[in-house]
């Protein structure tokens, strides 16, 4: 069988639908460069001291890991310098890193979270980079945060590259979801899966069944019958799966269908969910949409979501369509 390498598929992508850019590709060939250096670092583990961490909080309030700062770092480092990129936005910086004067500025704004599911990380759990990419809107001189807060729908491209037992990179540019396999001795990721399918139907179901005391009633509903198996009004048995990486649970269900939910519970009710919405779960519904699934936040689609500020929260319902929709509809019939 002949390879196809990342960089191959991105050409012949170019030459026969005409979505990637030459920017765009470098910007993709840059990022994927990144997550190779991040899987380096992911896999060397307590050899490489940089498990545990890092003794200081990013703006969520949330415990970073040092491999969180590291993989920020290369992100940052890879992309500042090749002209395809104005500014860049990530989980672990407050607020946007615009390109360094000292180099050329590109028309691409890029987002991400360097590394989910780093709790993950030291009990050798798989965890990944999640990216999304925005247009610059066009006119404008400078760059600032609210060129970033665009609609999910508008993204250029978005993909993962998780870091388990094989380091897989997944991508789309509006053409359906390819993924491509970490070849070490290569040192190049290689096209192994085209036209991913998610099947519509599914007896898998992943939510962190720990916090249900703080659910809503419609996120209570559902489960209960699922647990309620054959006997009760779904009439099959179901099972979990929950790794605590969305990236992780997120490439189970693009490999073999399931549903995901992060859905928003009382225990802060002000906010909207757990997961961010710029850089988490605008890039997995596209993903996800590309792959013949559904994303909602419960109600409405999440693509269609306008963005109010950077690091903003959103509820999360992804995965094998006939579910989402089942979920979506018992939060909007109550
Ligand atoms: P991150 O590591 O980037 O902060 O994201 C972790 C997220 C997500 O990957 C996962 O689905 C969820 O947090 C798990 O959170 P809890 O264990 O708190 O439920
Ligand atoms: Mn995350
Ligand atoms: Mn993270």
């Amino acid at each position: 069988m002949k390879k196809i390498l990342f960089t191959r598929y991105l050409v012949e992508q170019q030459r026969d639908h005409g979505h990637i850019p030459s920017q765009l590709r470098l910007l993709l060939e840059v990022v994927a460069r990144a997550c190779k250096g991040i899987s380096q670092a992911v896999n060397k583990g307590a050899l490489g001291g940089v498990l545990g961490t890092a003794g200081s909080e990013n703006v969520q309030g949330e415990v970073q890991k040092k491999l969180d700062i590291i993989a920020n770092e290369v992100l940052i480092e890879a992309n500042e310098w090749g002209g395809h990129l104005a500014a860049m936005a990530s989980e672990e910086m407050d607020g946007i890193y615009v390109v360094p004067n000292r180099y050329p500025q590109g028309e691409y704004l890029l987002l991400f979270d360097p590394l989910d599911g780093s709790s993950n990380i030291d009990v050798t759990v798989s965890s990944g980079t999640i990216f999304s990419v925005l247009t610059r809107p066009e006119g404008a001189s400078g760059v600032e945060e609210k060129d970033f807060l665009q609609p999910g729908h508008q993204q250029v491209a978005a993909g993962y590259c998780v870091y388990g037992p094989q380091t897989t990179l997944v991508l789309t540019v509006g053409d359906g979801v390819a993924m491509f396999t970490l070849d070490r001795e290569q040192g190049s990721f290689v096209l192994t899966e085209e036209n991913v399918r998610i099947p519509e139907d599914t007896k898998e179901f992943a939510i962190n069944m720990s916090n249900m005391r703080h659910w809503d009633q419609p996120v209570k509903r559902y489960i209960d019958e699922c647990l309620q198996g054959k006997e009760g009004p779904r009439s099959k048995d179901f099972n979990m799966r929950w790794i605590a990486s969305m990236v992780a649970d997120v490439h189970r269900i693009l490999t073999r269908g399931g549903v995901f939910m992060y859905p928003w519970d009382k225990r802060e009710p002000e906010k909207a969910g757990k997961l961010r919405l710029m850089y988490e779960a605008n890039p997995m519904a596209w993903l996800i949409e590309q792959a013949g699934g559904a994303a909602t936040n419960a109600r409405q689609r999440i693509l269609d979501l306008q963005p109010t500020k950077l690091h903003e929260r959103v509820s999360v319902v992804l995965g094998s369509k006939n579910e989402v929709e089942r979920i979506t509809r018992y939060h909007t019939e109550a």
